[in-house]
């Protein structure tokens, strides 16, 4: 299959489908960005999700909450591709993700889906403008105008001053806010966000949906953002909420 080609069209007829509906009559119908249906995935004997099923429409912000270890960054990780569901179908962008090799879901993730990460998000000993210009610079985009756009997403998210600072001297808020740029410079579809836990406060996690959001809803960009912070959670379109690696229906609020 060749790659670029095909992740090509499907870039193309995502943003067409985007104007023209699933039909391309220009209705209004809702187009299915995620869909996971009776996903399963188990690092261990003891499975992270069980038969999880999502579906997220475009532009819709989604709150995927949860206690510690209920499995709401193994499902990030899986509606990403960045783990491989061992059980059922993940539908990103039209593609199905289990269709896919590691360097195609890769390559989607790179040009049409942004993530924000838990843990060890940006490359410490690059600048923070470097940070946000690396899926660019991935992607072919030439150097300099790679950095223009890094910067100007910088300063959208409020630290152009940050440009030429190392991600390691940044503190953990600015990390946040490079990692959102770097989430959005390549003008993804779907944004995956896992909130940072331990070094940032309530606020911070609160800045982070805040930010997302803002600048998401501006382009119809879907969210999906994993928190512990009910006002976050509250401020979503829908909330689901997990609990052993299965949906809690009683919390479904569609
Ligand atoms: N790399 C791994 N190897 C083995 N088990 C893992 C691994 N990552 C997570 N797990 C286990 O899978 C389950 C789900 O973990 P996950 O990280 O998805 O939870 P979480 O809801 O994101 O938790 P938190 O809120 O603390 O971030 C937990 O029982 C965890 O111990
Ligand atoms: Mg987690």
């Amino acid at each position: 299959m060749h790659i670029r080609g095909n992740l090509q069209d499907g870039w193309n007829a995502g943003r067409l489908g985007r104007l023209l509906g699933p039909l391309g009559y220009g209705c209004a119908i809702p187009r299915a960005v995620l869909e996971l249906i009776g996903v399963e995935y188990a690092y261990t004997r003891t499975p992270a999700l069980r038969g999880v099923e999502l579906h997220v429409d475009a532009g819709e912000v989604v709150a995927v909450t949860g206690p510690s270890g209920c499995g709401k960054s193994t499902l990030l990780h899986v509606a990403a591709g960045i783990l491989p569901a061992q059980l059922g179908v993940v539908r990103l962008l039209g593609y199905d993700l289990t269709a896919l090799s590691e360097a195609q879901r890769a390559a989607l993730r790179r040009r049409d889906v942004g993530v924000v990460l838990q843990f060890g998000q940006l490359v410490p000993d690059l600048a923070a403008v470097e940070n946000v210009a690396l899926p660019l610079l991935l992607d072919g985009w030439a150097r300099g105008r790679a950095l223009r756009a890094a910067a100007g997403w910088l300063d959208r998210v409020g630290i152009g001053q940050e440009r030429d600072t190392l991600a390691a001297e940044l503190s953990g808020g600015e990390s946040q806010r490079v990692a959102v740029a770097r989430a959005l410079v390549t003008e993804p579809e779907i944004v995956f966000a896992d909130e940072p836990t331990g070094s940032l406060d309530q606020a911070g996690g609160f800045e982070l949906l805040e930010l997302l959001v803002g600048e998401a809803g501006e382009g119809g960009v879907a969210v999906v953002i994993v928190t512990h912070d009910r006002d976050v959670a509250a401020r979503a379109d829908r909330e689901v909420r997990l609990l052993d690696g299965r949906l809690d229906m009683a919390r479904l609020t569609r």
